[in-house]
């Protein structure tokens, strides 16, 4: 099957230029000014941007949480994130307490098998590591899952002791692997929480009137200087205000291999969005949670001076209906995430370059090419150049759309984003040469996307 993509303005993370695609075998086989060769199928891209597939590297599809699942599956979750341009995620697979690394990792396998319709990863959620369990660690490793994630939050479901931490990013660090962390002081937090309901302190606003950017920032902290100790990097998830940011900028600032992402709820909502009406502020109980305003413009600065490396979305719907409904009467029942995969590049093209805040490549760097070098996978994945993967999506930047429940694909009852106008529109998107998303039909398959075997960071 050969595919020959015509006229586009293709650009990465360092190229911008205007040329033709022939796709064989799945990959990106000619790059040239005028390509004359016959193909199968031709796709006309004159006056379109080709750029490489968004690359999601924190979902959580089929999450147990809070009582409750995450309301979108591998498939429902992999099509509506096709739909906005993102042709491969990693998911967080989970070792609950009492079991072995690699139970956590086939658990996930098998929850995705048969349902993807583009390709995926997986990182760890870890909750024991002890010495004996660290070749398992390193086995996980030799099987394509090289990040994982600990937690400094949720006493008594993820959090995880600093001695833990300290080991596995020893262990992990002396291969190449890498300590994802979600930075906040969970232990604080609980207290402020008790204090907060003994009040009688039950709104959703709560959730973020209780989580302080300080227990962020002292998370951040004590991430980087531990992995300072056991000599190794660290990236930190879902990065949210700009007191934590300061911390992984001063340690960048001393030559520490710490990295960090942001996700675009942290762009483009605030502490505000807390007090809409009746339950709904319970639509962005998240954690961290949503900040004041103040922050964002701080985020943009990290975004473009490389303080932060790559934009994720940490896509975890629930419901309103019976899901988020568990938390009516007591905020710390509300199961913690949003939803996010479809909406992410083309809110950063808007927010990002059509906003004047970072250039074109940038924007291609922070949606794709950054996440694929931190996770092991470029340049199969993030660029386009001959021998990477075709996973390509052929975007309109002046076309302008709505984002919001109607047209989107995720899986649940409401869209953080609701009524949102923004410039720019995936209009055709193509996994491994194969096109996914056509002028907005779905033409993909469940099963289609495979398993990435993921190498180590490139990134440092
Ligand atoms: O609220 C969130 N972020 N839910 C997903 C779990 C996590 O901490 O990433
Ligand atoms: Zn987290
Ligand atoms: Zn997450």
């Amino acid at each position: 099957m050969k595919t020959l993509i015509k006229n586009g303005r293709i650009v990465t993370a360092v190229d911008d230029y205007q040329a033709d695609i022939l796709i064989e075998d799945e990959c990106v086989s000619v790059i040239g000014k005028t390509l004359t060769m016959e193909a199968d199928h031709s796709i006309d891209a004159a006056g379109k941007l080709v750029i490489p597939g968004g690359i999601d590297p924190h979902t959580h599809m089929e999450l147990p949480f809070g009582g409750t699942e995450s309301s979108d599956d591998f498939h429902t979750g992999t099509v509506a994130a096709a739909h906005g341009g993102t042709t491969t995620i990693i998911d967080f697979a989970v070792q609950y307490k009492g079991q072995s690394l690699l139970e956590g990792i086939d658990n996930w396998h098998q929850k995705a098998e048969g349902k993807t319709v583009i390709d995926y990863g997986f990182h760890l959620i870890t909750t024991e590591l002890e010495d004996k369990q660290i070749e398992e660690l390193y086995t996980a490793m030799d099987e394509g899952v090289t990040s994982f994630k600990m937690f400094m939050a949720y006493p008594g479901v993820f959090l995880v002791d600093d001695a833990t931490i300290f080991r596995a990013m020893s262990a992990a660090g002396q291969r190449g692997g890498l300590i994802c962390m979600h930075a906040e002081n969970g232990i604080v937090i609980n207290e402020i929480i008790k204090r907060a309901l003994e009040s009688g302190h039950t709104a959703p606003k709560y959730h973020a009137l209780t989580r302080p950017t300080i227990a962020e920032a002292e998370g951040v902290h004590r991430a980087i200087a531990i992995a300072e100790m056991a000599e190794a990097p660290v990236y930190i998830v879902h990065l949210s205000c700009a007191d934590a940011l300061n911390q992984v900028r001063q340690a960048r600032d001393r030559g520490i291999p710490a990295f960090a992402e942001t996700c675009p709820q942290y762009l483009f909502l605030s502490i505000d969005n807390y007090d809409e009406p009746g339950f709904d502020g319970a639509k962005y109980v998240m954690t961290p949670p949503l900040r004041e305003k103040s922050n964002q413009a701080e985020l943009w600065k990290g975004l473009k001076m490389d303080d932060l490396q790559v934009i994720s979305t940490d896509h975890c719907p629930f419901c309103m209906k019976e899901q988020k409904e568990l938390g009516k009467d007591d905020f710390t029942k509300i199961p913690n995430g949003a939803p996010g995969v479809e909406h992410r590049v083309p809110l950063i093209y808007n927010g990002g370059v059509v906003e004047n805040r970072i250039s074109l490549n940038r924007f291609v760097e922070l949606t794709s090419t950054a996440a694929a070098k931190m996770f092991g996978l470029f340049p199969k994945k993030g660029t386009i150049a001959v021998g990477s993967d075709a996973d390509i999506v052929i975007f309109d930047p002046n076309k302008e759309q709505t984002l919001g429940l109607k047209t989107s694909h995720m899986n649940v009852d409401y869209n953080a984003y609701e009524g949102k106008k923004i410039k720019g529109v995936v209009e055709t998107t193509l996994s491994r040469g194969k096109v996914v998303v056509d002028n907005g039909d779905f033409k993909g398959k469940a099963g289609d996307g495979q398993f990435l075997k993921r190498g180590t960071c490139v990134a440092i």
